[in-house]
């Protein structure tokens, strides 16, 4: 692989620049939003400086504290921006403004008739092209060392490196999902700013078309993937979706590293959006919101009832048309299922038609709420996760801190993330859900029998429950992980700071604090200050030593 390194410092912080299409609280459609949102926090913690490029949305230049231009560019032919720099809910971003490109409110990906924005080629590329001239250098002090790349929407950065051929920062490409690949008609490779040799099998060429996260998989310094389960499972031919033969050639380069969530976001003590606060592991604490959550979706409200609980994309990944077919034969009256999803078309239309067959067992809100999307952990019994592939999955971690047990596919990350209760498991107590495969019908209805039986032995399902409040899903261990990477990729020791660079990273406030935006802001703002006066240069957002 073409390699761009300069000599890099050989401590300090590490700046990374993460490129990504979608960022929590301002853009979300899944977990990609999340991660990208909630691990520079956690990075943080380990001596890495996060910045984030994201395209202008209507919502992102809204969030935007205080935006000052730092340059403008022609990314590609036809196609002006500026890149703004500042801060939005505690974040570093670079933001680029190009009203032509991203000044669409709604989806990120899709037109109000849900099919995709016909320039989203060109969209992303102009991301990816903009990526790329960060990591030369070309816009002054703001050259990170590493750059990390999210999904396809930014596969191409690597692409731009390797045939310009300048020195530049490092790329890591992070698999998010490889369902998603993005492919475009090989017509459009001048459009893309791309050299007509670049169309070929050791190039951008995928299938025919330009493949941008092929092009991110192929010349990227390393590559994650969410789990060690999916980074396993997309090296073959079964899961690869096209990709597996590329993946095994690069298999010493790739990676599973776990998602966490934010466990500030994510705790039932301080959630606003909990109507009973209560502490992680207070079983007896979810109750009333058990009671008053069966009441706002009109279903019966009896505490005995197994309550269960789908939080999701309404898509064939997530295998929700194979629980549509079982749910009148899961559903009676002992069971009931609260569905908070939207997606595709016909899966939203099947639940819909089967509420109002069984009203008294199954309620669905079909949309995407966040708080409805919280509110659900802290009330259902138990949550359905029947992927079909699942590359990490965030709700059944969610889950568990809030006291609701997953039931899950043994798939990707939740068969890493989830310990079934099998016989020896809950002998020694250690078991967190349910997990079943093949993924089929039957073997979820055969789960959920097998959770409805715990269920109805509360002391042996509080012990389900106990267990999984007490698995660390949070991003620590993991974020490690990702610094102990990235400095091996720059070539830094294995604990690359100094005594000195250690301690003052610890007291440096982290950039998403406790209680919300306003005060993550200013977190983020003394850090950034902090780090100024300190030992960087002034004008450098990436806190490069002066
Ligand atoms: P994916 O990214 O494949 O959709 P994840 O489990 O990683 O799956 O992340 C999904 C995220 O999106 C979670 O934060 C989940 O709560 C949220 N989510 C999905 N659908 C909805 C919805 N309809 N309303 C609210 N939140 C949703
Ligand atoms: C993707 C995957 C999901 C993962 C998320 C964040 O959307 O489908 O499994 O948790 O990205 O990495």
């Amino acid at each position: 692989m073409h390699r761009h390194q300069q000599e890099q410092e050989p401590s300090g912080p590490i700046r990374v620049l993460s490129v990504a299409s979608e960022m929590f609280p301002f853009v979300k459609t899944g977990g990609l939003g999340d991660v990208v949102g909630s691990l520079p926090a956690a990075l943080h913690t380990e001596g890495v400086l996060v910045t984030t490029l994201l395209p202008g949305y209507p919502a992102v230049l809204d969030a935007l504290e205080g935006p000052v231009r730092v340059a403008e560019m022609s990314p590609l032919p036809g196609v002006e921006i500026a890149l703004l720099e500042g801060y939005a809910a505690g974040h570093r971003l670079l933001v680029i403004d190009c009203p032509s490109l991203f000044r669409r409110k709604g989806n990120p990906y899709l037109a109000p008739d849900g099919t995709d924005w016909p320039d989203n080629g060109l969209r992303f590329a102009c991301l990816s092209r903009v990526a790329a001239s960060l990591a030369q250098g070309h816009v002054p002090g703001r050259r990170p060392d590493l750059v990390m790349t999210h999904d396809w929407q930014a596969g191409l950065t690597g692409a731009y490196l390797h045939y310009d051929g300048q020195p530049a920062a490092s790329v890591v490409q992070t698999i998010h999902n490889l369902a998603f690949q993005g492919r475009f008609p090989a017509a459009d490779l001048a459009r893309f700013g791309l050299p007509p040799h670049a169309f070929s099998i050791d190039g951008v060429e995928c299938y025919g078309a330009v493949g941008f996260l092929k092009a991110g998989l192929l010349f990227a310094e390393r590559i994650i993937t969410v789990s060690p389960t999916y980074a396993r499972e997309i090296q073959s031919p079964e899961w690869g979706m096209g990709l597996d033969g590329l993946l095994r050639s690069r298999a010493d380069r790739l990676r599973g590293i776990l998602n966490g969530i934010d466990t500030n976001d994510w705790n039932p003590e301080t959630d606003p959006s909990v109507l009973f606060p209560y502490q992680v592991g207070d079983l007896a604490g979810r109750r009333p919101n058990k009671r008053a959550f069966q009441a706002e979706f009109g279903l019966r409200q009896d505490p005995n009832v197994f309550l269960l609980g789908l939080v999701s994309r309404l898509t064939g990944q997530k295998g929700v048309d194979i629980l549509a077919d079982i749910i009148p034969h899961i559903l009676d009256d002992q069971t009931q299922l609260v569905v908070v999803g939207s997606g595709e078309v016909g899966m939203e239309r099947a639940l819909a038609r089967l509420s109002r067959q069984y009203p008294d067992r199954l309620a669905c809100h079909i949309g995407y709420s966040e708080q409805l999307g919280h509110r659900i952990q802290a009330s259902a019994d138990a949550l359905l996760v029947p992927s079909r592939f699942e590359p990490c999955g965030l709700t059944q971690l969610c889950a568990v801190r809030y006291g609701c047990v997953p039931i899950a596919s043994r798939v990707g990350g939740l068969a890493d993330t989830i310990i079934d209760a099998n016989e020896a498991a809950m002998a020694s107590d250690v078991a967190t859900g349910f997990l079943f495969s093949p993924v089929d019908g039957e073997t979820l209805a055969g789960a959920i029998r097998r959770a409805a039986t715990l269920y109805r032995q509360p002391a042996r399902w509080a012990g389900l429950q106990r267990n999984g409040a007490r698995y660390d899903v949070s991003w620590g261990r993991k974020a490690q992980e990702y610094a102990r990477l990235f400095r091996r990729v720059l070539g830094r020791a294995e604990v690359g700071m100094t005594e000195f660079d250690q301690s003052s990273m610890r007291r440096r406030p982290p950039l998403a604090g406790p209680t919300g935006p306003a005060h993550s802001a200013r977190n983020a703002r003394a850090s950034y200050q902090a780090a100024r006066r300190g030992r960087v240069r002034a004008n450098d957002p990436f806190g490069r030593p002066g």
